[in-house]
């Protein structure tokens, strides 16, 4: 039996763990933070992220063998494997500003696992996504004073995604560890690996070293990224042209060596870590000395903000230049759906540029709405928050849909439009309703990547 710790409760470390302690029933796993009231939601049934399956896990292994505690340093000194899930957010200031990430936590955490660890042998876990070689410097503090323990850092990053993190978790498409190739380095490894082998296949279980691990986490995201920002860049000639982006996507993610996956064209991608981790990733180019390598992972990021301010543009145009006064109700502003996140959400970025033509805007979202008051706190307008969508377009000119929730596919369109002002707009950032049904309603509609249906031509 090993008493495991994770270092961070957010939608990292509070899945990840919670799946690992149905699995491994033996063990005790404790997740600290320190944020008190994270941690009391965690112990309550109102948990501080909505992640489908996740209340029924943690229901099921809360008080077994998963507890939740703010007590950091006396876990610390009971852990023999600590896996680290804090955030690593963008640097703000100073040098790398805007690009680096911003590692004073990892190092805080750091010197507080040094400060009071007591086991014999520890287990350092990287599960944050972190620049490349960052376990050296996590080493290099566990290792900067005379104590009894023996640490080993590895790096075991995370690839659930939000709104399937339950699912990602109970079936990974593969779990990476890596470490160094000393024998305590590859026992460490093993541990872990054992952790996993509960209930993943052991041919799923990648060892590999260090760097690869660390760097693999931080590629991968920017390979999928780019496959969106690739679908999306080609919307505009679609528009352009009438080719369909739906029917360019199938075409061409029939072909195997393309894969269907990831091709959905957005209003541009979000959430924590596409943007942050792209960035990083230039950013160390930059630093190693590979400029174009920088500019070409930078692109990606542009490209994505270039897509965001296109769909605007097409709003602005398309309702006679001329937005201020005028209502528009956005459907969702979660990142995606299923999730309440709305970090780095392109909704934020949208409703930035309507306020800035001085346009109302009336927000709806089934989860992320409380986010949304904070994400828009400093902005001045005319901004309200409406949980029923069928108010939130009352009087609206315009619907522009920006999260894919499946409930906006269920919802009244014809009374929608009846209680709309004239002409009705719809605006669907992700492709997501029934264009012509809308269309016969009496909408104008504008898809991405596809030619818009008007009635006003
Ligand atoms: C994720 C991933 O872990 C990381 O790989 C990615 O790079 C960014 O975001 P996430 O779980 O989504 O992290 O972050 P968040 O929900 O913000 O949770 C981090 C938690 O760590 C917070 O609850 C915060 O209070 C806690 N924390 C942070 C600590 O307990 N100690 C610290 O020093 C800093
Ligand atoms: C991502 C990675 O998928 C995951 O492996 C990693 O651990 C964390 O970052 P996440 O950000 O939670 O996960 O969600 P993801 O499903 O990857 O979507 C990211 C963004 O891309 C969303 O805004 C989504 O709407 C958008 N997207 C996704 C598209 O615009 N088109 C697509 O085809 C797919």
């Amino acid at each position: 039996m090993a008493n495991v710790l994770c270092i961070g409760a957010g939608y990292v470390g509070g899945p990840t763990m919670a799946v690992i302690a149905k699995y491994c029933p033996e063990h005790q796993i404790t997740i600290v933070d320190i944020n008190p009231e994270r941690i009391a939601q965690w112990n309550s049934d109102d948990l501080p992220i909505y992640e489908p399956g996740l209340l029924d896990v943690v229901q099921e292994v809360r008080g077994r063998n998963l507890f939740f505690s703010t007590d950091i340093d006396k876990k610390i000194r009971e852990a023999d494997i600590i896996f680290v899930a804090i955030n690593t957010p963008t640097k703000t200031y100073g040098e790398g500003a805007g690009r680096g990430t911003d590692l004073q936590y990892w190092e805080q955490t750091a010197r507080a696992i040094l400060a009071n660890t007591q086991k014999k042998n520890v287990i350092v876990v990287e599960k944050s996504t972190l620049p490349v070689r960052a376990s050296a410097a996590m080493d290099r503090i566990l290792h900067s004073e005379q104590t009894n323990t023996q640490f080993e850092v590895i790096s075991n990053p995370e690839f659930l995604a939000e709104g399937t993190a339950i699912k990602d978790l109970n079936d990974p498409d593969r779990v990476l560890i890596g470490g160094s190739d000393t024998e305590s380095g590859k026992k460490a490894c093993q541990t872990v690996a054992d952790l996993y082998a509960h209930w993943v296949p052991r041919e799923k279980i990648l060892l590999t070293n260090v760097w690869s691990s660390e760097l693999s986490k931080l590629f991968a995201n920017a390979m999928l990224a780019q496959r969106i920002s690739s679908i999306n860049s080609i919307t505009a000639l679609c528009e352009k042209t009438g080719a369909d982006i739906t029917e360019v996507s199938h075409a061409i993610g029939m072909d195997q060596r393309i894969g269907s996956q990831f091709l959905q064209a957005s209003i541009g991608f979000g959430g924590s870590c596409f943007r942050k981790d792209i960035l990083h990733l230039a950013y160390l180019c930059e630093h190693y000395g590979f400029p174009e390598v920088a500019e070409y992972w930078d692109s990606v990021v542009r490209m994505n903000e270039y897509q965001t301010s296109r769909f605007f543009k097409t709003i602005l145009t398309s309702q006679f230049n001329s937005l201020a006064g005028k209502k528009n109700a956005i459907f969702g502003f979660a990142f995606k759906p299923d999730t309440g996140d709305t970090r780095d959400t392109p909704a934020l970025l949208l409703c930035q540029k309507l306020l800035g033509e001085h346009a109302a805007i009336s927000i709806t979202d089934p989860k992320a709405l409380k986010n949304a008051k904070i994400d828009l706190a400093d902005m001045e307008g005319d901004i309200t928050f409406e949980p029923d969508p069928y108010k939130a377009a009352e009087g609206a000119h315009s619907l522009v849909l920006v999260t894919h929730w499946e409930e906006y596919r269920q919802l009244d369109y014809q009374r929608i439009f009846e209680s709309m002002a004239k002409p009705a707009f719809v605006y669907d950032g992700r492709n997501h309703l029934d264009h012509q049904k809308l269309f016969e309603i009496g909408f104008n509609v504008f898809p991405l990547g596809k030619l818009p249906l008007s009635h006003l031509e």
